[in-house]
């Protein structure tokens, strides 16, 4: 049976009726068109799907959608109200992606380290991003993207 959900998506109420079965990920892409959340393995592995539950990161992929009931979602677009932010123009400096399927995650990840954390250091981010995984860049240039923001 479906149930009603309000929640906020990148700073707009949405009302949806969703199946208890729904995930965040597909209500994301395919009701709401946030297309930045990825479906890269769709089991928790990989960090494409993440997306900012309560200022926190999660695996959306992971959450069902009927959980997001009362809570403030963000994902990349929500993070983009002027245009890119500067650490999205750092991994473009710096060639951090080249299909760009992880970077959405990656950059998600990297908001909520710099969050708490303004200078960390490059264990730190390895560590801060050990949940996205990247298939094609490898991790120095993105390491080094949010390394040099942060100098
Ligand atoms: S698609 Fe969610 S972790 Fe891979
Ligand atoms: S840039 Fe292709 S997976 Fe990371």
């Amino acid at each position: 049976m479906k149930k009603e959900i309000k929640f906020n998506l990148n700073g707009e109420a949405i009302t949806l009726e969703v199946n208890p079965n729904e995930v965040l990920l597909e209500v994301l892409r395919d009701r709401l068109g946030a297309k930045s959340p990825k479906c890269g393995c769709d089991k928790g592995d990989c960090g494409t799907c993440t997306v900012m539950i309560n200022g926190k990161t999660v695996r959306s992929c992971l959450v069902l959608a009927i959980e997001i009931d009362g809570q403030e979602v963000v994902t990349l677009e929500g993070l983009m109200d002027s245009g890119l932010t500067p650490l999205q123009k750092s991994f473009i400096e710096h060639n951090s992606f080249q299909c760009g399927f992880c970077a959405p995650g990656m950059i998600l990840s990297a908001t909520e380290l710099l969050a708490k954390n303004q200078k960390p250091k490059r264990e730190e981010i390895q560590e801060a991003l050990s949940g996205n995984l990247c298939r094609c860049t490898g991790y120095t240039p993105i390491i080094d993207a949010i390394t040099n923001l942060t100098k």
